[in-house]
């Protein structure tokens, strides 16, 4: 596996930043509504077994478990694993089946025993083609036939979308970062500032749903996550408006499959079945 450098700055990375506490803020909150529809969308009833590789701070892992789901978290962040075992013991009635350090390229489950397997980080954060397709494999095998797999990546112009947003485009330091992104999906940060993400590879849409195609699963559908609704000027006072923030989730939701439109989102959404 060639992966190993990028982990080691992944790692970094996620010491310097809190996971945890990110899909609480601004446009995040969309990315996590618009997920946690397209999981629910195609998860079979309670009690099932779902592996959560690259599970983070166990922010699904932990609502999927209060739903009465078996739920295995997987990270190799130790610091996500502690606050995801602290997140569990929140909810003494619905913990976590297990939540281990791990990598999602070699899983510890063994083969078909699980339902579903949601890769929610690891597939953008191998950076190396066949490290992707290792990852993919391993869901497969740990799957029973007829399981799913939710694999996210983020778009091939995801920096492009944050440089208009936030600004980027004014810090000089960010253009070479802009540019390799645009020219090759291949990620890397090199100005330590944590705001600028760590070694990813953004895919473009065919790119996602061919890696699952070539891992041999049946393409369940591939959308976009959030949509051109992230870049919705005053996010927050939308989402705090019941009534406009269920507008938001309409369009990103009439506007998930357009094909003109899927690299128009900072994340994508690719599920597969075995
Ligand atoms: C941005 S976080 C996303 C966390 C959560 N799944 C979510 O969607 O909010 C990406 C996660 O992927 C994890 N990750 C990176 N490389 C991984 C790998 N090879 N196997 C499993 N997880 C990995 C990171 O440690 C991090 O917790």
């Amino acid at each position: 596996m060639r992966n190993d450098d990028s982990i080691q700055e992944i790692l970094r990375h996620y010491s310097d930043v809190d996971e945890s506490s990110r899909l609480a803020t601004g446009w995040f909150q969309l990315e996590q509504a618009r997920t946690q529809e397209l999981i629910l969308r195609h998860l079979p009833p309670a009690p099932a077994t779902i592996i959560d590789a690259g599970g983070g701070a166990g922010a699904y892992a932990c609502w999927l478990a209060a739903m009465g789901y078996q739920v295995h978290l997987i990270d190799p962040v130790p610091k996500h694993v502690e606050q995801g075992r602290a997140a569990s013991a929140q909810q003494p009635n619905h913990p976590l089946a297990s939540a281990e350090v791990g990598d999602a390229r070699s899983l510890p489950q063994s083969d078909a025993t699980a339902d579903a397997v949601l890769l929610l980080g690891p597939l953008y954060h191998l950076v190396e083609r066949e490290d992707r397709l290792v990852c993919l494999r391993e869901a497969r095998r740990v799957l029973r036939p007829g399981g799913l797999v939710w694999g996210a990546g983020i778009s091939r112009f995801a920096s492009l979308f944050d440089s208009s947003s936030h600004g980027f485009f004014a810090d000089h330091e960010f253009a070479p970062i802009l540019a390799r992104d645009l020219e090759e999906g291949q990620h890397r940060n090199s100005t330590g500032s944590p705001l600028y993400f760590t070694d990813a590879f953004f895919h473009k849409p065919d790119e996602l749903s061919g890696e699952l195609l070539a891992a041999g699963f049946q393409l369940v559908e591939l959308v976009a996550i959030e949509g051109p609704c992230c870049l919705a000027r005053d996010f927050d006072r939308w989402w705090n408006d019941p009534a406009q923030r269920e507008r938001l989730l309409a369009i990103a939701r009439r506007v998930e499959q357009e094909p003109s439109l899927l690299g128009a989102s900072s994340h994508l959404m690719a599920i597969g079945r075995k």
